[in-house]
């Protein structure tokens, strides 16, 4: 009864040159490992459940990347989004989808672009999770013990309640507090980071949409078996283009009552962004991380990223993130990277 669900529809617009809307960055090789973080994810699931049960969702503009990058997958699953309407919709999406073909179906949800160091402790870590979550009607998150107040993630307070337990009932959760309830809440020393990475029964995330989000729930509810048989386009071009956005740690898992965590450490990171790659890179003798075709001088501390056909040459700088790709070329200090989604949207202006 076990499934996964790859979210796989994000622009990634953070990291931005480097990832596109034509080429987001989970179907990127980030990590230079032979593979891009769409196979790599999928990998990591090889062992936790059959592969027929592995579903994909994301745009249907990267319907054909999919396809190229996973062919054993069937067309059945790989759910396509007319446009994206963040995370809520996405889940409802798949998860009325497998319950309609199999009501005791019991699932993970996990983005495609995070890195897992510890992959034997993951499988370990789902594993344990979705014994939990088959017996019981909760939604379980996985928290990751945080290690500075980033404002981009959610944030877990859980009850200590059974010793010994790793399952930790939720009393509160933050979706991407201001920095100084971050800094709170580190400080407390009681939270985790909120890993992205979802798991619960189908009949428990179906209530839950219901309780939370009844309009989305609605709109899904009408995809029985017959839509998605024979017609599933068209329902999912009707359903999304009456769907609001809203991600589920807004929608729902900030409402729940029934949220728990499992406590985690498989080297869990969101390669959310051009400083996370930085930290997680080697680095060289002057805590540069270069990829590519790249000449430093006098330079320290950045990350620099050039595609093949281009020769990038860098003196004097200090903490800067320097990336070229298909034909444009971002500079950008290291503390400033928030500001590489407005950037994007005023380059989509000048076009
Ligand atoms: N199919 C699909 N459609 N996928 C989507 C969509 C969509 O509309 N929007 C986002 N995704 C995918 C992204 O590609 C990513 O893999 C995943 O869903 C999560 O979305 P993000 O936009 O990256 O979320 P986030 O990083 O801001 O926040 C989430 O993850 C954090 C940990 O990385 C939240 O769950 C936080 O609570 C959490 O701490
Ligand atoms: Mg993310």
């Amino acid at each position: 009864n076990h499934y996964a669900v790859i979210m796989a529809g994000g622009i990634g617009s953070r990291f931005w040159p480097f990832s596109r809307t034509n080429h987001p960055k989970q179907f990127h090789d980030v990590l230079g490992k032979g593979r891009s973080m769409l196979q790599d994810t999928v990998a990591r699931f090889e062992s936790v459940c059959p592969p027929e049960n592995i579903y994909i969702v994301t745009n249907r503009d990267y319907y054909q990347l999919v396809k190229n990058q996973l062919p054993f997958l069937e067309d059945d699953q790989i759910l396509l989004e007319p446009v994206g309407r963040n995370t809520a919709p996405c889940v409802a999406y798949a998860c009325y989808k497998i319950a309609s073909r199999n009501p005791e179906g019991n699932v993970v949800v996990a983005p495609a672009d995070h890195v897992i160091t510890r992959p034997d402790e993951f499988v370990r870590t789902i594993e344990t999770g979705l014994a939990a979550t088959a017996e019981q009607d909760i939604l379980l998150t996985l928290g990751i013990k945080p290690s500075r107040p980033d404002t981009g993630y959610g944030y877990i307070q859980y009850l200590n309640g059974e010793a010994g337990s790793e399952i930790k009932k939720v009393k509160t959760f933050t979706e991407k507090p201001e920095l100084e309830m971050a800094k709170e809440f580190l400080a407390s020393g009681d939270f985790v980071w909120n890993a992205g990475i979802f798991l619960f029964n189908v009949k428990a995330i179906l209530k839950s949409f219901e309780q939370h989000l009844p309009d989305v729930a609605e709109i899904f509810e009408e995809g029985n078996e017959d839509y998605y048989q024979e017609d599933e386009q068209h329902f999912v071009t009707k359903a999304y283009s009456q769907c609001k956005n809203i991600s589920l740690d807004y929608g729902i898992m900030e409402k729940a009552e029934n949220v728990y965590t499992l406590l985690s450490d498989f080297g869990w990171s969101d390669l959310g962004t051009w400083k996370s790659l930085y930290e997680l890179s080697d680095k060289n003798g002057d805590r540069n991380v270069v990829d590519g075709n790249v000449m430093l001088y006098d330079t320290e501390g950045c990350i620099v990223k050039s595609s093949k056909d281009r020769l990038l040459v860098v003196q004097g700088l200090k903490d800067y993130i320097v990336a070229e790709y298909d034909g444009v070329v971002m500079i950008c200090h290291k503390d400033e990277e928030q500001r590489v989604k407005q950037f994007v949207a005023d380059a989509k202006e000048k076009q």
